[in-house]
């Protein structure tokens, strides 16, 4: 161990920002890293209860620590509010971030040389100026999401966000973004700008989050070059900072033989698989996978109508749903649905999804659009049904379906007419044939990307800038 370089990875504390930071952690200590990986004792702990403290104490060279987040301390095993970690990050954590790289380097490993800090944690960037170390930011979700959050003081100096929330305020389309042919709605910003509100929390914390990441030495990518060109090239003649593509991590991840660090797992709720023997005994093809990540929160009446939907498809599904999706009560779906789809539906609380994507008899997702989803989706062949609910969502959801041909909408206001027709559509019909056609396409790109160019990037990071 000794001599090795050492990194420490931050991720923001939640599912979609663990999971990247965790693979491109794994992939640091393939290429001959010793890793510390920092959670906050939140997460630490939820991760122990759903893995065990072997698999996370078990390596020398590949450690976890924690530090705290500056909410409560919590026992639940649900999903913190994101609004109060992002008041809470920036006061709490960069002391004990200094006091941990501390006590590493007065310990017997060896001393930090370099920080891998997420996208939205660049408190961690100060931890990085005063230790003189350099650091990279890990932005976890798609460079078209980073292209619009980068544009949103555009935004504010246009008078544009904060809103006046005018009828069709949303339709408004922005042609002046650069690398998208025809421009965006405001609808297809991240959910931050609908806000009439000056102060309002995650307008202001992205602002700032994205004026700081340009302190970083260099800005890695989880996607990959074919997917997102041009969004790309418009962002590094927008950016200080050097981008590097290192995407799809978890294909860059499934090439890396076996070992006891690939094998450890990020999951922050205990995972089922039983679905996965319940998909073995299903044509190819055929199941629609229904899951809305760790956030999205969706109301009673929201679930009954994709309960009915889904019953009136006739598709096959396997449904996950988190015990936290509804807000303050119990995700409690009426009898008859459950009786009604029993020969061919299985419902979970969570699962292990890139091997439920990978699965043969998967024919289609319906998603929150949350770019971990998407691009596990998209690195599968799996055509998606998009129902965005906060955050980049809304910008991952509009080039699934306008610019990648893989994806369809479903209404925010969801009724269960359309969630049967577009259902039907996606697993029999012929837009669903060509959707799939698509993602095929763009799953050979994908594996290609990791074989490849992510993988020379990577390599070209860590001796350039690490
Ligand atoms: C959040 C944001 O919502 C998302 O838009 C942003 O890009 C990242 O952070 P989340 O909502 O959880 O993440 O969605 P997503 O990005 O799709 O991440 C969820 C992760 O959890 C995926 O890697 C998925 O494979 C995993 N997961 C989800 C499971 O392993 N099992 C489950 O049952 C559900």
């Amino acid at each position: 161990m000794a001599g090795k370089p050492h990194a420490l990875c931050i991720p923001y504390p939640a599912q979609g920002h663990v999971n990247p930071m965790l693979k491109l952690a794994k992939l640091l200590h393939h290429k001959g890293f010793c890793i510390t990986f920092v959670n906050t004792h939140f997460n630490h702990r939820r991760l122990i209860k759903s893995h065990g403290i072997q698999a996370l104490s078990a390596l020398p060279d590949f450690r976890f620590a924690s530090i705290p987040d500056g909410l409560p301390p919590s026992e639940a095993d649900a999903t913190q509010d994101v609004p109060s970690l992002c008041l809470s990050i920036p006061n709490t954590c960069l002391e004990p971030l200094c006091e941990l790289i501390r006590e590493v380097n007065s310990s017997n490993s060896p001393p930090v040389n370099c920080l891998v800090v997420d996208g939205v944690m660049t408190f961690a960037l100060k931890a990085a100026e005063a230790f003189r170390l350099p650091a990279v930011a890990l932005w976890t979700s798609s460079a078209c999401g980073l292209l619009t959050c980068m544009l949103f003081q555009r935004l504010v100096d246009l008078g544009i966000t904060p809103s006046k929330e005018e009828d069709g305020y949303l339709e408004r389309v922005m042609d002046w973004v650069p690398g998208v042919k025809d421009g965006l709605r405001l609808r297809d910003f991240p959910s931050f700008v609908r806000t009439t509100d000056p102060d309002d929390i995650m307008l202001n914390y992205m602002l700032r989050e994205m004026e700081a990441i340009k302190g970083a030495k260099a800005i890695l990518l989880n996607t990959f070059d074919a997917l997102e060109e041009e969004v790309i090239g418009a962002l590094e003649e927008m950016l200080p900072p050097p981008l590097y593509t290192v995407g799809p991590l978890n294909l860059s991840l499934d090439r890396l033989p076996d070992s006891s660090v690939k094998a450890i797992g990020s999951s922050l709720w205990k995972e089922e698989d039983e679905c996965i023997r319940w998909l073995d005994d299903k044509e190819p093809a055929s199941v629609l996978y229904v899951n809305f990540g760790s956030i999205t929160v969706a109301t009673i009446e929201q679930l009954t109508e994709f309960a009915w939907g889904l019953a009136d498809s006739g598709s096959p599904f396997l449904w996950v749903i988190r015990p936290d999706i509804v807000f303050g009560e119990s995700a409690m779906l009426p009898e008859e649905f459950h009786v009604a789809t029993r020969e061919r539906s299985m419902v979970s609380s969570w699962i292990p999804q890139e091997r439920v994507l990978r699965h043969a008899a998967i024919g289609g997702f319906l998603t929150h659009s949350g770019w971990n989803s998407t691009l596990e989706s998209i690195s599968s062949g799996v055509p998606v049904i998009c129902w965005p609910f906060f955050a980049d969502q809304q910008t991952n959801c509009r080039f699934s379906c306008r610019e990648w041909g893989v994806g369809v909408e479903i209404d925010s206001e969801v009724k269960r007419g359309e969630v049967e027709a577009v259902v039907r559509e996606v697993m029999n019909g012929e837009k669903g044939k060509r959707m799939k056609e698509k993602a095929v396409e763009w799953k050979k790109k994908a594996v290609a990307a990791a074989a490849t160019a992510s993988d020379v990037n990577l390599d070209r990071v860590i001796n350039e800038v690490m």
